[in-house]
């Protein structure tokens, strides 16, 4: 993909790493030292939605002692956070961890809990990191719409976005 983005000439740097599953592999690979990192050394992962694990501090601290910087996917997408609320995140705040921020929540294309949490942690200024989940042409379109969105707007002048130029 990286050779037919350049030969047709469209100005974008394509690199790939993962989102990580929390399950026992994930933790195997912070063990070993076997993550894909994107920039410095920065791991994206992401939680079951059914329950949290009780491990998640204890794998944060390893992958903090290991050099990662670890980023957790989508924190307004979970819920038994909305549930309790933004002190049930102060934790893994408190503990380094950055959040990502899928765009399309901020205009309810989860649901309309995801996009009520989502608005809640903008405003809270927790928000690093903002993904676009495209994985097909209908999120292309409600991607559009998110960008138009004012929490996005508020997001990206927030000066705490890690990756400010993803819609530039
Ligand atoms: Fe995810």
């Amino acid at each position: 993909m990286k050779t037919v983005i350049k030969q047709s000439g469209i100005k974008l740097e394509l690199e790939a790493a993962a989102e990580y599953y929390f399950d026992e592999y994930f933790l195997i690979y912070i063990k070993e030292e076997k993550l894909l990192t994107f920039g410095e050394r920065y791991v994206l992962f992401e939680l079951p939605v059914m329950s949290k694990p009780q491990q998640v501090e204890d794998a944060v601290f390893e992958m903090t002692l290991k050099g990662y910087k670890p980023v957790l996917a989508h924190p307004e997408r979970y819920p038994y956070f909305q549930e309790s609320g933004l002190e049930s995140l102060e934790k893994l705040k408190s503990m380094g961890v950055l959040f990502q921020l899928n765009a399309l929540s901020l205009v309810g294309f989860y649901s309309p809990k995801v996009q009520k949490f989502a608005h809640q942690l903008v405003k809270n200024n927790w928000i690093e990191w903002v993904g676009s989940d495209m994985h097909n042409q209908r999120y292309f379109e409600a991607f559009k719409k998110a960008i138009q969105n004012d929490y996005y707007q508020m997001l990206c002048e927030s000066g705490n976005l890690l990756n400010n130029t993803l819609t530039e």
